[in-house]
């Protein structure tokens, strides 16, 4: 028995379940181990310094999975672009079919995408956005909730309205994204209206995720109370696990009001994924976390935890939501 739902005839792929872009996190060793688990795995491009770097990346992760996986592209809010065309070239080059667009319209892109015979999923955190996305011609959206880690928009709407909204405005699928963690989770999304749901925050306490044994251990001991949000006064809201560097940002949020500017909060949030990701000091700097930490109690491997989120999901349909409905 398995799920299937629209978007695993999309992706071509066996369980609907996604591993969301993560930057630092989304190399080569998370995508496959998730596509080999029968999910859709994720490359975040950004992560890459270079075009060239990218390719050999997914040259690499093409070495370790021939099942479909798929490209993250993050358009920054920033004054000096990063080398968009040349990273969509790596990515139409290597032959990827599946690219996940988050942060801003991703419309300037998407021909070139569809050319190629690239299917693009857009992340974004509002029904207006979705809808956008979906007119532009988007194949698929991942509609991500105030309660994910990274970026959740501004208007903090949570997953339990989102979703139903979003379900009742598209008209392409989409899947749930953000406090996404385990079989009831996938039950849930569905029962919402999604067809399948993109995890983030999960994957990366798993044995495969290429990152510091710490960065594990801090989200196996974080509870869903100890993430914050940063950068809300410079319109970027960031959702981070606390820690000294985010209580400082915090303080100068506090300290500063409206005045405040990137400058100011450059030492806790500029370059810092580096130092948490590979060397594992935690208070380098904000890392994007999810209040979904709360339901993380094990580092199992992404075969583990893809089995039993699709097993548990199986079973609550089958039995305990079934066992609910009488003549
Ligand atoms: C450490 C980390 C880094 C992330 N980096 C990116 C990124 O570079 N681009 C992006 O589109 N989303 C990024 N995200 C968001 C995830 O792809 C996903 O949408 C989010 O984690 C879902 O919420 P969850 O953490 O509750 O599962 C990141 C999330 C985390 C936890």
């Amino acid at each position: 028995m398995t799920i299937k739902t629209k978007i695993t005839e999309l992706f071509g792929i066996e369980h609907p379940i996604i591993q969301g872009g993560m930057h630092f996190v989304g190399y080569a060793e998370m995508a496959a181990a998730v596509s080999n688990a029968g999910g859709l795995g994720i490359i975040t491009a950004l992560t890459q310094r270079t075009p060239d770097d990218l390719a050999r990346e997914i040259a690499r992760c093409r070495e370790m999975t021939d099942k479909p996986f798929g490209v993250n592209l993050t358009f920054l809010p920033v004054v000096e672009a990063p080398d968009y065309a040349g990273y969509v070239r790596a990515i139409v080059e290597g032959g990827v079919k599946i690219v996940e667009t988050a942060g801003n319209n991703p419309q300037k892109w998407l021909p070139g995408l569809h050319e190629a015979g690239i299917k693009v999923i857009h992340k974004c955190t509002s029904v207006r956005h979705a809808l956008k996305a979906e007119s532009i011609g988007c194949d698929a959206i991942s509609v991500d909730g105030f309660e994910c880690g990274g970026h959740p928009g501004e208007d903090d709407v949570p997953n339990f309205i989102l979703l139903p909204r979003a379900a009742e405005e598209l008209k392409i699928p989409f899947v749930a994204s953000g406090g996404m963690a385990d079989g009831r989770s996938l039950v849930a999304a569905l029962a919402l209206g999604a067809d399948g749901m993109n995890m983030g925050t999960r994957f990366i306490a798993t044995k495969e995720a290429p990152v510091h044994e710490n960065v594990k251990q801090a989200i196996l001991a974080a509870s869903e109370l100890d993430t914050r949000l940063v950068m809300r006064p410079l319109r970027n809201t960031e959702r981070v696990l606390k820690n000294a560097a985010v209580e400082r940002v915090i303080a100068k949020e506090k300290e500063l009001g409206g005045n405040i500017s990137f400058a100011d909060i450059a030492p806790e949030v500029a370059g810092v994924y580096p130092k948490i990701m590979r060397e594992g000091q935690m208070d380098a700097g904000a890392w994007s976390c999810g209040m979904v930490a709360g339901l993380v109690h094990d580092i199992p491997s992404v075969q583990e935890l893809v089995t039993r989120i699709v097993a548990e999901a199986e079973s609550l349909i089958a039995s305990r939501l079934a066992a609910y409905v009488r003549p």
